[in-house]
């Protein structure tokens, strides 16, 4: 008998043909409407393995639902959404997609990066809206990005592609880091500094951290009020990681001068957030991984996580303890 898998998303063709060739494959087959949480709790009872994306919320009382659930494929590399102590206390294996999104994530945060700087979206809509009437020394004036300080938060691989990006921007770098990573230092030219510093000393904050209960409102009120008044905070990992009531404060009262994000707290965020008001924000639908060719890659990564689990082998990689 074929193992029985559920995919919460329709996928690309090439990623679920995969799969159907060895398993018996059911599919949420819509494309922007996440599957709605009965249908899936329905759905995990039986299954042998299930694809999920960021959106669903793999919670204990969902997982005690699951009968036979061997392993759940995440077609992202952050794994937030999941209870991957549940899973693996019922035995469950749970993968990720690292390494072919880091690049990618790490154009976008620049991009970020220099359209906040130079007020990219600001520009066009002056421009679209007719606004435009003559060249004017100071009008629409930004920040620099050569020779400024960047300060990561998070030299995990997005990190460091990050500061390759900065270096060849002539950036001088900083990073602060669960662990100080020598290595790297030398090979980058970059210098660790403890989180008090960075938030002081950074023309550019990026956070670059993995979700957690650790780097829960990492970014607060106390630490913009350490940013300089003319420092940007760039956040393209998870929402939650900054406090988005302090983040607009910080924006509207012009404690710090601006903001890019590609991650709220909640997604997608509510047109009637006050964030949206602000003209020194800069945001985007949680797109850091989305080229064509990696979300290509991402799921036929994520197919092959689930089929090597169902074969008994072990994924290439998974994240449970
Ligand atoms: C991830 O993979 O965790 C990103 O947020 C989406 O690609």
């Amino acid at each position: 008998m074929k193992p029985k898998v559920y995919i919460t998303r329709k996928l690309p063709s090439e990623a679920v043909e995969k799969i159907k060739q060895s398993c018996e494959v059911r599919m949420w087959d819509k494309e922007d409407v996440p599957v709605p949480r009965d249908v899936l709790e329905k759905e995990i009872t039986e299954v042998d393995g299930l694809y999920c994306l960021l959106t669903e919320s793999l919670d204990e009382e969902l997982l005690n639902k699951a009968n036979n659930l061997k392993v759940i494929s995440n077609m992202a590399v952050g794994y937030n959404n999941i209870d991957v102590e549940a899973a693996t206390n019922k035995g469950i294996i749970v993968s990720n997609t690292p390494d072919v999104l880091t690049e990618t994530t790490a154009d976008i945060t620049f991009a970020l990066l220099m359209a906040t700087a130079r007020r990219l979206v600001e520009a066009s809509d002056y421009l679209r809206e007719g606004k435009w009437k003559t060249w004017s020394p100071m009008q629409l004036t930004g920040q620099d990005i050569f020779g400024a300080t960047i300060g990561i938060i998070g030299l995990g691989r997005i990190g460091k592609a990050m500061a390759r990006r900065a270096n060849g921007f002539g950036m001088n770098v900083l990073y602060y880091n669960r662990s100080q990573k020598n290595e790297t230092e030398k090979e980058l030219g970059i210098t660790y500094t403890d989180k008090e510093t960075l938030l002081k000393e950074s023309d550019y904050v990026v956070v670059l951290t993995p979700y957690s209960p650790e780097t829960h409102n990492l970014i607060s009120g106390p630490e913009l009020e350490m940013m300089k008044k003319s420092a940007i905070l760039i956040n393209t990992s998870r929402g939650g990681i900054v406090n988005e009531k302090a983040l607009y404060k910080a924006l509207k009262e012009n404690e710090i001068y601006a903001a890019g994000l590609d991650v709220f707290e909640e997604e997608p965020i509510s047109l009637n957030h006050p964030l949206l008001t602000l003209p020194n924000l800069v945001a985007t639908p949680h797109i850091g991984s989305a080229s064509r060719k990696t979300r290509l890659k991402m799921a036929d990564m994520a197919a092959d996580h689930l089929l090597q689990a169902l074969n008994k082998e072990k994924p290439d990689h998974i994240v449970n303890p």
